[in-house]
C-alpha cells in the first residue's frame, strides 16, 4: 500500500522520513467496518494494532451485569490496540464501531520491529501512554469528586472542544452520540443524563438535536463543573 495521508496525523509517526513511511505502509492492511461492528472484545488475545483512517470507534469496558463505561472515543489519526501488543496480555477493553469506518491494521511483529528500530517513536508512544494515564487519573478524580451534572458538563465541553465543531457564534457542537453513549462516557445512567440535559436545556445552555449536543454558552456551562 502507498503511504495513506492519515499516517501524517498519527502522532507516533510524525517526523518519519518519506522512505520510512513507505516502509511502514507496506506492512499495513486496510479493512472496512460497519456501524456497531465489534472490532475486538475485552479479553481477546491481541495480534495487531489499528489506525483509524475514517469513521469513529469507541473503547468500552463492560461489567459482568452489562453496564458499560466508554474509555475513549477515537477518530481519524488515532491508534489503538497497542497495549496488548506491548505487554502480551489480552485486550483491556472492547473496541466497537460508532460510525462506519476504515481501519489500517499493523501486525504485532511489524509494530514491535518498528518501535525497536525507531527510538523517537518509542518515546512518543510512552508520552501518549503517560497522557492516557493522566486522563484516567482525572476521570477517577471526577468520578469521586464531581456529581453527574458536573461530569456531564465536563464531558460535553471536552467533546465539543476535542472532536466537535466550534461555530462562528462561539457555540460548540459535539459529535453524534445517543444518550446511552453519553451515559457510558460520563459513568451515569441514561435517565440521569436525560434529566441533566433537560436541566441545562431549560437554562438555555444546550440544545440536543439529531443526536448532537450544541453547547450554546460554553462559559456558563463550565461553571457547573465543581
Ligand atoms: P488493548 O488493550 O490492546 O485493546 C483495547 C485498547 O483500547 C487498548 O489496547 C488501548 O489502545 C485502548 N484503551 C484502553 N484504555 C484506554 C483509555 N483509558 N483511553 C484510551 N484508549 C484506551
Amino acid at each position: 500500500m502507498r503511504s495513506p495521508p492519515v499516517l501524517a496525523q498519527v502522532p507516533l509517526f510524525t517526523g518519519l522520513a518519506e522512505a520510512e513511511l513507505e516502509a511502514l505502509a507496506s506492512s499495513l492492511r486496510r479493512r472496512s467496518y460497519a456501524k456497531g461492528e465489534v472490532i475486538f472484545h475485552q479479553e481477546d488475545p491481541g495480534s495487531a494494532c489499528y489506525i483509524v483512517e475514517t469513521g469513529r470507534v469507541k473503547i468500552v469496558a463492560a461489567s459482568a451485569d452489562g453496564k458499560q463505561v466508554v474509555l475513549a472515543l477515537l477518530g481519524p489519526g488515532d491508534l489503538f490496540g497497542e497495549m496488548a501488543l506491548l505487554d502480551g496480555e489480552p485486550r483491556s477493553a472492547d473496541a466497537v464501531v460508532v460510525e462506519a469506518c476504515q481501519l489500517l491494521t499493523l501486525q504485532r511483529d511489524d509494530f514491535l520491529a518498528f518501535l525497536r528500530s525507531n527510538c523517537d517513536a518509542s518515546l512518543k508512544l510512552m508520552a501518549a501512554l503517560a497522557r492516557r494515564l493522566r486522563r484516567t487519573d482525572e476521570f477517577l478524580q471526577d468520578a469521586v469528586f464531581l456529581d453527574v451534572s458536573g461530569r456531564l458538563a465536563k464531558a460535553l465541553l471536552d467533546l465539543g472542544e476535542g472532536q466537535g465543531q466550534k461555530m462562528p457564534d462561539g457555540s460548540l457542537v459535539t459529535p453524534r452520540l445517543t444518550q446511552g453513549e453519553l451515559a457510558a462516557l460520563v459513568g451515569a445512567t441514561r435517565e440521569s443524563i436525560n434529566k441533566w440535559l433537560g436541566y441545562y436545556r431549560d437554562r438555555g445552555l444546550v440544545r440536543y438535536e439529531g443526536g448532537r449536543v450544541t453547547i450554546r454558552k460554553p462559559q456558563e456551562l463550565r461553571r457547573y463543573i465543581y
